[in-house]
Order: structure tokens, then C-alpha cells, then sequence
């Protein structure tokens, strides 16, 4: 390298090198990719929807195409997405939890442009087919989210969590103050809906879910440990009631929320949160609450790399 090369041959070599490398990371280890904030704050998007469209079909029967429609962009409308049969104060608080992320939903779209909403499949089979994996048998009859307040809680404890862990995830990754400022204020509310949800809950946690005679503490525990087996990295999720060793300060069973040895809450990359929610355990296959897969730079990197696909456009 030594010999007489001009500091302009010099710099496009590097250019090059630098591109051979970038395309070795894009062919080879997608897990190193390195995110800009826009990707990163578009991702959580796709969890916005999806939770925007469960509590507002819960509570009120009808989604964003009446709420909020200019926020769909066009995007279609969720697949068997139902009002529950809820009491009151479920209600009232799952009405509260939908218009919050109709507002994070707003406030993503006020930082960064975006995407139409994708395509969702909130039917009660896709929750069923969780609960069957969740328990690793058929539930009879299946498990139908918006039977009642506590099917529709459960159901609950799978969504927000997850939008929670994505969220400190993407914290440490973010460049500039203002992407910092949106993500502690979205997490900040997520997490506010993951603890309301996991304390209802825990009021229950030995009440006996219908028909199945398998408590409310046994379902979340057994949530939990799906989601940490999909999402393969270890024990990032934790049930209601868990052994002394994982409670806060390794001193107590009863775990109303979820946190490392410190009792910090635990983080996922997009690929982890990928693998949950397509419940495939592989970001690359889509299904379950996605059946096209989510959108954004981040998730379609991985459907573009994958020709079995038959949706993916
Ligand atoms: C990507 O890199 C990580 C960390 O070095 C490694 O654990 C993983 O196996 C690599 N993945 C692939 C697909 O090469
Ligand atoms: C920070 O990121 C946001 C979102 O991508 C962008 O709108 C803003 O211009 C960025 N600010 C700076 C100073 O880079
Ligand atoms: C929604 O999911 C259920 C259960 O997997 C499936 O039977 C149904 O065909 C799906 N609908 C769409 C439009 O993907």
C-alpha cells in the first residue's frame, strides 16, 4: 500500500473496502447490522398497530378505519378483531390504553414518516394457536380472547410486554436527543400498561381460567416462558409468580413485574421481538399477528432475504 497512491485512490479504496465489508455484514450477519433512529423508531410502529387495533376493537368494537383513520395510510384492516365481553373498569381501562396508542401512534408519525399500517390477524384462532403452543397441547375449546376479562387480560400480558422490552432495546442504540426523548416517553407509558395489566392479573392469580382449570399465574408463566423460548436469548420474560432465585433481589416469589438481578427491565433487539410476535421463533418466517410479516427497514431486511415466502412482495 506504500507506493505512490494519490490520497483520492487512497480514499476510494477505502470506500470500497468499507462497502465489501457493509455487504459482507448485510450477506452474513444480519445481527450485526447497525440501525439508524428513523429504522429504529419506525420499527415499534408495527407493535403500535397491533396494540392500537386489540384495545380498540376490544373496548369498542370498531378499530382505527373510525377512530383514527387518517393513521391507517391506507393499510389493510385487521383480520377477526372483536369487542370483548368486558366489565366495566376492564373496559374503561382498556379504553384508555387503546387512545394512548392511538397518541404514540401519532407521535412515531410526527418524528419520522413511517408506513401504512400492515397486515394484522387479531382473530381469536391466532390467539388460540399461542395458548396450544403455550400449553404444547390443544386447549378445548380453544382459548378465545374476548370471551371475558380475564381471557382478554391474558391475551393482554402477550402484547404490551413485548412493545416494552423492544423499546429499552432500541434505547441504547439511538444517536440523537430527540429519538431518546420519544422512546423514554413511549416506554414509559408502555411500561405503565404492562404493570396496570400484570397487577389485574395478579388480583387473579388464582382464579381458575374456564373451562381449563389451569390458574391465571400457570397461563402467565407459561407465556412468559414461550416468549423467552422464541425469542432465544435466555430468561428476558418472567410470569406472575416465579421461583425466589428470579424475584427482585433473588428474595421473593411474587414478581407483579418483570426485571433482570437489579430488577431492570429487560431488553430485545427488533429480531428477538420479530421472532415473538410471528411466533415462529425465526425473524425471517412470518405468521401469527403478522401473516405478511411487519413492516419497516428493519423487519422487511429480513423477509427480502427469504425466497420461500409467499407473501413476501
Ligand atoms: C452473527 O454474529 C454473532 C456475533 O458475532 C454470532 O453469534 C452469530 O452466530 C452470527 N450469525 C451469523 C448468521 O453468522
Ligand atoms: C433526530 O432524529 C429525528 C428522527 O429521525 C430527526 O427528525 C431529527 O432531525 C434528528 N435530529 C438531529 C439533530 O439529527
Ligand atoms: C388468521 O389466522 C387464522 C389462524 O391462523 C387463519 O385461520 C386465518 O386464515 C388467518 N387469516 C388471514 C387473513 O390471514
Amino acid at each position: 500500500m506504500a507506493f505512490h497512491d494519490t490520497p483520492t485512490s487512497r480514499t476510494s479504496m477505502s470506500v470500497a473496502f468499507l462497502s465489501f465489508l457493509l455487504m459482507l455484514v448485510r450477506a452474513n450477519n444480519a445481527s450485526i447490522t447497525v440501525y439508524n433512529d428513523k429504522d429504529l423508531l419506525e420499527f415499534p410502529l408495527n407493535l403500535e398497530f397491533l396494540e392500537a387495533e386489540f384495545f380498540l376493537f376490544g373496548a369498542l368494537g370498531r378499530g382505527l378505519d373510525s377512530v383514527a383513520p387518517e393513521l391507517t395510510e391506507g393499510g389493510p384492516p385487521p383480520v377477526g378483531a372483536r369487542l370483548a365481553k368486558l366489565g366495566f373498569l376492564v373496559r374503561d381501562i382498556i379504553l384508555q390504553f387503546a387512545l394512548q396508542e392511538v397518541g404514540h401512534l401519532r407521535a412515531i408519525r410526527n418524528t419520522v414518516r413511517g408506513f401504512p399500517r400492515p397486515m394484522l390477524n387479531l382473530s381469536k384462532e391466532v390467539f388460540g394457536e399461542v395458548m396450544n403452543n403455550v400449553f404444547g397441547r390443544r386447549l378445548h375449546p380453544p382459548f378465545d380472547p374476548y370471551a371475558n376479562d380475564i381471557n382478554y387480560l391474558l391475551a393482554s400480558y402477550v402484547i404490551p410486554y413485548v412493545g416494552l422490552t423492544g423499546y429499552v432495546g432500541a434505547n441504547p442504540l439511538l444517536q440523537n436527543f430527540t429519538s431518546k426523548a420519544l422512546v423514554a416517553g413511549l416506554l414509559g407509558v408502555e411500561s405503565g400498561q404492562d404493570a396496570v395489566i400484570r397487577t389485574l392479573l395478579y388480583e387473579r392469580r388464582e382464579v381458575l381460567v374456564e373451562p381449563y382449570g389451569v390458574s391465571v399465574v400457570e397461563f402467565t408463566n407459561r407465556i412468559s416462558k414461550l416468549r423467552n423460548k422464541l425469542g432465544k436469548k435466555g430468561v428476558k420474560d418472567e410470569g406472575l409468580v416465579v421461583p425466589k432465585w428470579l424475584g427482585a433481589e433473588g428474595k421473593i416469589e411474587g414478581n407483579v413485574l418483570a426485571g433482570d438481578k437489579y430488577s431492570l427491565a429487560y431488553g430485545r433487539s427488533p429480531e428477538e421481538v420479530l421472532r415473538i410476535v410471528y411466533g415462529t421463533g425465526d425473524e425471517h418466517r412470518p405468521g401469527g399477528f403478522y401473516p405478511r410479516g411487519a413492516d419497516g427497514r428493519i423487519a422487511k431486511s429480513y423477509l427480502s432475504n427469504n425466497l420461500n415466502l409467499p407473501n413476501n412482495a
